[in-house]
C-alpha cells in the first residue's frame, strides 16, 4: 500500500509536473507576446528599409539608365531600321514627301526645309534651327510637346534607346 512517503513523492509529481505546466504556458504566452512586439517592431523596420530601398533602387536606376548620348554612340543601326516602320506611313526615304516630308539626310539638316513641302507654321517658323541627333531626340519622344502646333499626328516613342536606334539609322539615309 502507499506509505506517505510515496504519497509525498507522488503529490510532488503532480504538483511539479503542474507548476512545469504552467511555467510553460506562461512562458509560451510571453514568448508569442515579445515574439507579437518583435513582429511589430520588423514591420517598422521594414517600412524603413522599403523607403530607403526605393530611393536607392530608383537612385541606382538613374545611374544605370544610360543617357542618350551614351546610346548613341553605341547604337543599333539593323534595330533603328525597324522602328522606322512606324513612320513609313508618312515618310520617305526616296526624296519624295507624302504625308510628312522625306527625311533623306534630316540629321544635321535645318528644320522645316524640304522645299515643296507644306509645313505647319510652328515648324516653317523653325527654319533657322538645326535637326540634331538631340532635337530630335526630344522631337520624338513627344512631338506636340516639344512643338506646340505641329502636324505631325505622332504620339512619341517613349523609349530612348528605340529613338536612338532609329536616329543613328537616320543618320545614315542620305
Ligand atoms: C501620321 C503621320 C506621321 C507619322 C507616323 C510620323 N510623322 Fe513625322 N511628320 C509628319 C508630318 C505631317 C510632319 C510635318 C509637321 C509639321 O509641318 O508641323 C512631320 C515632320 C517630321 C519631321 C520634321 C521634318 C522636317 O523637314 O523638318 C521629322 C524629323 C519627322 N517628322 C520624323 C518622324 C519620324 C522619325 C517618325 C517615326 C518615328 C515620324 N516622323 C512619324 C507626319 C508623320
Amino acid at each position: 500500500m502507499f506509505d506517505t512517503m510515496t504519497m509525498t513523492k507522488a503529490t510532488g509529481a503532480v504538483c511539479g509536473s503542474l507548476l512545469v505546466y504552467l511555467l510553460a504556458a506562461w512562458g509560451a504566452e510571453s514568448l508569442y507576446h515579445v515574439g507579437h512586439s518583435g513582429h511589430g517592431e520588423e514591420e517598422i523596420a521594414q517600412a524603413y528599409t522599403i523607403d530607403t530601398g526605393a530611393d536607392e533602387a530608383s537612385a541606382e536606376s538613374e545611374e544605370a539608365a544610360p543617357d542618350f548620348a551614351t546610346l548613341l554612340a553605341s547604337a543599333d543601326v539593323a534595330a533603328g531600321e525597324k522602328v522606322f516602320a512606324k513612320c513609313k506611313s508618312c515618310h520617305k526615304l526616296d526624296g519624295s514627301d507624302g504625308v510628312g516630308p522625306h527625311l533623306n539626310g534630316i540629321v544635321g539638316k535645318n528644320k522645316g526645309t524640304s522645299a515643296g513641302y507644306a509645313y505647319s507654321d510652328a515648324l516653317a517658323a523653325l527654319t533657322a534651327d538645326v535637326w540634331s541627333p538631340e532635337n530630335l531626340n526630344g522631337f520624338l519622344e513627344n512631338p506636340k510637346g516639344y512643338m506646340p502646333g505641329t502636324k505631325m499626328s505622332f504620339a512619341g516613342l517613349p523609349k530612348v534607346d528605340e529613338r536612338a536606334n532609329l536616329i543613328a539609322y537616320l543618320a545614315t539615309v542620305q
